[in-house]
């Protein structure tokens, strides 16, 4: 049987109350033997709490690429890591685009993770123009391939990679079966050449208006290892609703 990772990304929202309630709604409705990987990408402030549970994986959906110092505002790896957290999401298109966080400072943090041996989701993906212009997979290529220069073949199984197009995000408009194929096989042939064979074994997610009515044929998708939900993981008996498609 294919093993999942379906993982929510909350973005910034819930409250405090709001996240207690959805994890004792997850906990209540799991199945306890699922083969599946559940992840909570929730926000930083909420992890400690949600992490004393153990019930799910907490995630973070930010840190910086530094241990220590003077980054006002910002959370590092060690500091995730002393309340509980267990892997970061890294490269989301709307840290890229509304925090200008370039490919070369998304680099840092995949290294700051590989040092760390942190678990990580590299996220990738094009917008609508460089779609338009037929120049996504070259793109992808680029994200890629700087963010995970640096990571050495000991180090390929705390990766996992989410596809998701620009275009796709909060818009209701899910990227076709034949364009999430393409793009899952092209970054699977990235990965081959970057890493041999073990390449074969990365995860990749795709992320982009998942939810339940298209969440079957997505799945089924050979290269599509699991999913990054928004919209519909902020509801946990909707999110769950997604692993009865897996
Ligand atoms: P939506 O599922 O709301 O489109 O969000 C996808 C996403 O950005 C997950 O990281």
């Amino acid at each position: 049987m294919r093993k999942f990772i379906l993982a929510a990304n909350w973005k910034m929202n819930l409250t405090a109350a709001e996240a207690q309630d959805w994890l004792t709604q997850f906990n209540d409705l799991v199945t306890e033997n699922s083969t599946h990987e559940f992840r909570l990408y929730a926000p930083s402030l909420f992890s400690a709490e949600l992490a004393k549970s153990n019930t799910i994986h907490i995630g973070a959906q930010n840190a910086f690429p530094s241990d220590f110092g003077a980054f006002t505002g910002e959370v590092s790896i060690p500091q995730l890591i002393s309340v509980g957290v267990k892997s970061l999401l890294i490269g989301h298109s709307e840290r890229r685009s509304y925090f200008h966080e370039s490919t070369e400072f998304i680099k840092e943090k995949v290294d700051a993770c590989c040092q760390h041996a942190f678990p990580f989701i590299l996220c990738c993906g094009e917008d609508f123009e460089t779609r338009e212009k037929d120049e996504y997979l070259s793109f992808i290529r680029n994200q890629l391939s700087t963010a995970i220069e640096q990571v050495e073949k000991e180090q390929l199984a705390l990766m996992v990679i989410a596809y998701e197009p620009i275009w796709a995000i909060g818009t209701g408009q899910t990227a076709t079966i034949d364009q999430i194929l393409e793009v899952h096989g092209y970054i699977r042939s990235v990965l081959i050449d970057f890493f041999g064979e073990l390449g074969v074994a990365v995860p990749i997610l795709y992320g982009g208006s998942v939810n339940s009515s298209n969440a079957k044929s997505i799945f089924a998708c050979p290269e599509v290892n699991g999913g990054l939900i928004g919209g519909a993981s902020l509801n946990a008996s909707v999110f769950l609703e997604l692993a009865s498609s897996l």
